[in-house]
């Protein structure tokens, strides 16, 4: 009479070598999975920051003055027309005459975006905003502004002056 051996290991129970494959398995699942995740994040997050449309628009030369009337010293304001999806629109820029260096400003603060003005008392640009305030060379004084006013593209060709815009 043939005996019928019974085992009492559940058949879902595993064997020691395959705990270690499974476990293996899993933290490479694991790893894996955050893989994804963070590179799903980190794309997601270029995406949405890098700034696409000032990318694109291409660096254009607007006509501000003739060459003569340049300041001699000091800050002069210039004003900037230019047209925006068919609409006239207007900016400003001041150029800058350090007696050792001709540049163009940004107005734009670089807090959070107010224009700033040029006071001649003072002899300094002044936010209206929240009391940011930069030298004659756009450089941080007082106030709240993280970085320096920015120098804009200028040029002067047969004795006209353009600044450049990314319109
Ligand atoms: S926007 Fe100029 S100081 Fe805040």
């Amino acid at each position: 009479m043939s005996q019928i051996s019974i085992s009492h290991r559940s058949p879902y129970k595993l064997s020691r070598g395959h705990k270690m494959v499974r476990r293996t398995f899993l933290k490479k699942t694991i790893k894996l999975f955050f893989f994804v995740v963070s590179s799903i994040s980190i794309s997601v997050f270029f995406l949405f920051s890098y700034p696409w449309k000032i990318r694109k628009k291409e660096l254009t030369f607007f006509y501000v003055t003739d060459e003569d009337m340049l300041p001699v010293k000091g800050v002069r304001q210039v004003s900037i027309e230019y047209s925006r999806y068919s609409r006239p629109m207007r900016t400003k820029a001041y150029i800058v005459n350090t007696g050792s260096e001709l540049f163009a400003l940004s107005p734009v603060c670089s807090h959070l975006g107010c224009l700033v003005n040029w006071n001649w008392p003072r002899k300094r640009f002044l936010c209206p905003c929240h009391g940011g305030q930069y030298d004659i060379t756009g450089n941080v004084i007082k106030g709240p502004p993280p970085a320096p006013l920015s120098r804009l593209p200028m040029k002067i060709d047969k004795e006209k002056v353009y600044i450049g815009l990314r319109v």
